[in-house]
């Protein structure tokens, strides 16, 4: 192990790791009871209700945890915002032209056209795909979710046919998350061959430094304050100034 490997900086606050647990968890719970609902032939989908003491339970626990991560969305949202309105962080999720640019840059890289190799800062274009991918993902689920929670209430505010269209737009994109997650999340995180088998960093909120100078040189040259460098990559013309979130 090299001495890079070695060292660590850390990555994630604890409010983020914390965030990222309760997220997890609930995302978990949401697909376990959800799922079976949809697939209620299903021989799996029994033996999960059973486990979870029964149908009716199933659907409070889902209707629980749906309550948990609307709330979780929402102060997400509020933190965030005042935390980059108080500028303690920039926006270093909000995608940029320099992300397009990476993307292809990256493809052309894995093609063999070229060997340079992006730069990447505190984010890369994957991962802000990724994020907001969940955001909105998050805010359809939320809102179809509370329509199927309160339809009655719904019914008598929006014309009748949201009620059904909620349900098919809930119920397809439930399905669709839970194989964002497993198959690309997961992939990504834990599988991708630079973390196999397992990146621990969001949970113990480090990262080594070897990997902070292959995954993000330019947070990593702003963190210790030094301009950074070219390693035949392509650089932004504010890359040292950039802040970090
Ligand atoms: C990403 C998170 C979520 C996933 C993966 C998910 C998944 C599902 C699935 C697959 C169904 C079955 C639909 C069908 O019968 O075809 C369902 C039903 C339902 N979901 Fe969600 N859901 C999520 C979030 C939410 C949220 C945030 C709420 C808000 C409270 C919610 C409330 C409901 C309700 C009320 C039902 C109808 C079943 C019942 O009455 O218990 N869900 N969900």
């Amino acid at each position: 192990m090299t001495d890079l490997a070695k060292t660590y900086v850390v990555r994630f606050t604890l409010q983020q790791r914390i965030e990222h647990f309760v997220t997890m968890a609930v995302f978990a719970l949401l697909c376990l009871t959800g799922l079976p609902q949809k697939f209620y032939q299903a021989t799996w989908a029994h033996s999960l209700i059973e486990l979870f003491g029964g149908i009716d339970r199933t659907r409070w626990i889902h209707r629980f945890c749906g309550v948990v991560l609307a709330v979780s969305t929402v102060v997400h949202f509020a933190n965030a915002s005042l935390t980059m309105l108080s500028k303690k962080i920039g926006f270093t999720m909000v995608p940029d032209r320099r992300d397009f640019e990476d993307a292809v840059l990256q493809l052309k890289f894995y093609l063999g056209m070229t060997d340079k190799h992006p730069h990447y800062d505190r984010y890369d274009y994957k991962q802000k795909f990724e994020y907001w991918g969940l955001v909105f993902g998050n805010v359809i689920m939320v809102v179809t979710g509370f329509i199927l929670f309160f339809p009655v209430q719904f019914a008598s505010l929006v014309p009748g046919q949201i009620i059904p269209a909620a349900k098919v737009a809930h119920s397809n994109e439930g399905l669709m998350a839970f194989f964002v997650i497993t198959i690309w999340h997961i992939f990504n995180a834990h599988l991708n061959p630079d973390v196999f088998p397992f990146d621990g960093s969001m949970f113990t909120g480090k990262i080594s430094r070897e990997r902070m100078v292959h995954e993000h040189p330019l947070e990593l040259a702003r963190m210790e304050g030094r301009p950074a460098e070219d390693h035949g990559g392509h650089l932004p013309p504010n890359a040292p100034g950039r802040e970090v979130g």
